[in-house]
């Protein structure tokens, strides 16, 4: 059967550009964004160097503007130096990224005063997303509450961390969270078969009733985010391995699975890949903008056939249900599968450009 759905938006990736692009680049990444059914990526700031100021901003979007074939917003980073600059550039990004607990990439702040600082600098209308795990959030939480801002909490994956959230929401407070569907379909019983290096990612892989109580407080969850994050196999294989997994281009497929088995309804994965997204993080309508996916065709997932240029999956030889088949942006075919067929810099940045249709062109004489 064919669907017809929304361009889905994953508010949570990591491009690699600048800097790293031996791991994946903006052609590259919204490639396979494009072929997972995303029309709207969200890219992480921990790039080489990270966006913390206007230079590194504009690098990013130099690379970005040229090189992306869906549309796109940038995260700027916080940091111990951009205490005071990075507030005046809220408007030309998606939100600020503050990271609390060490992952890949410089970025992490340490001190609480730091954490306050930024919080309240930002601008309330601009979302602030944070890299917290256990009772880190627990403080996070504590201190928007205290300035009376919201937030949202990036890939929740334990038990503790949902049900924190949980009743941080009961209690009223502006409180978001994303989920990857990593959490929610591995946990650390598949480290064994993904292989040491391979299955290094942050937040870990989690217990089993981690992942169940996951499942199991689904309306706590607002977002399905991929936190998509290449490196390739050498480095995953290496001496030290980095943590992340690429998630764009089985995300769909994987919720799809759970929506035929019953464990989801089609209007819960729509909430969360694309209405929700849309809301938390206030972005413009992609107009004439839809996906269609066979939601019945089965297919096995090889790292080589994917877009991602790191060629590698954690979900490698798994039997998944549902492809993408066409992707429409702005009210041009953009993906015919497995085919990207527009060209790089075809993606507009959803902070500083037009999302409207092309205007019609001209039929040639
Ligand atoms: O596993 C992860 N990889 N978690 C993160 O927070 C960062 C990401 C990356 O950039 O590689
Ligand atoms: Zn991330």
């Amino acid at each position: 059967m064919l669907l017809t759905l929304p361009g889905l938006i994953d508010p949570h990736v990591h491009m690699r550009e600048p800097g790293q692009t031996h791991k994946e680049d903006w052609r590259s990444g919204t490639a396979a964004a494009l072929a997972g059914g995303f029309t709207c990526v969200l890219a992480m700031p921990n790039t080489r160097p990270p966006l913390v100021d206007i230079p590194s901003l504009e690098a990013a979007e130099d690379c970005a503007r040229k090189k992306a074939l869906c549309d796109y917003g940038l995260f700027i980073g916080a940091g111990a130096d951009n205490l005071e600059t990075a507030a005046p550039l809220a408007p030309k990004t998606a939100g600020l990224k503050m990271y609390l607990d060490r992952t890949f990439g410089p970025l992490q702040l340490k001190n609480k005063a730091a954490i306050t600082a930024h919080m309240a600098n930002w601008p309330a209308a601009k979302p602030i997303v944070v890299h917290a795990e256990g009772r880190k959030i627990a403080m996070a939480i504590q201190i928007a509450a205290r300035l009376k801002r919201s937030l949202h909490i990036a890939h929740v994956s334990r038990k503790e961390e949902i049900l924190l959230i949980k009743a941080a929401k009961e209690k009223g407070l502006a409180v978001t969270c994303e989920v990857t569907p990593h959490h929610l379909f591995l946990t650390k019983e598949d480290i064994p078969r993904i292989g040491p290096g391979r299955s290094e990612v942050r937040p870990r892989l989690a217990e089993k009733s981690d992942q169940a109580a996951l499942w199991e407080n689904l309306a706590v969850i607002d977002c399905f985010a991929t936190d998509h994050a290449p490196h390739t196999k050498a480095e995953k294989d290496g001496e030290d391995p980095p943590p992340g997994f690429p998630g764009l281009e089985t995300a769909l497929p994987l919720l799809l699975g759970a929506v035929h088995e019953g464990r989801l309804t089609m209007e819960d994965l729509l909430q969360r890949m694309h209405d929700n997204p849309k809301r938390i993080f206030s972005l413009p309508e992609q107009l004439v903008t839809m996906i269609q996916v066979d939601v019945d065709a089965r297919w096995t997932v090889r790292g080589e056939y994917l877009k991602t240029q790191c060629a590698w999956t954690p979900f490698e030889g798994m039997s998944l249900r549902g492809r993408v088949i066409q992707v429409d942006l702005r009210g041009t075919t953009v993906y015919e599968a497995p085919d990207v067929i527009v060209e790089p810099g075809f993606g507009r940045n959803i902070s500083t450009g037009s999302l409207a249709p092309d205007p019609v062109k001209p039929i040639p004489m």
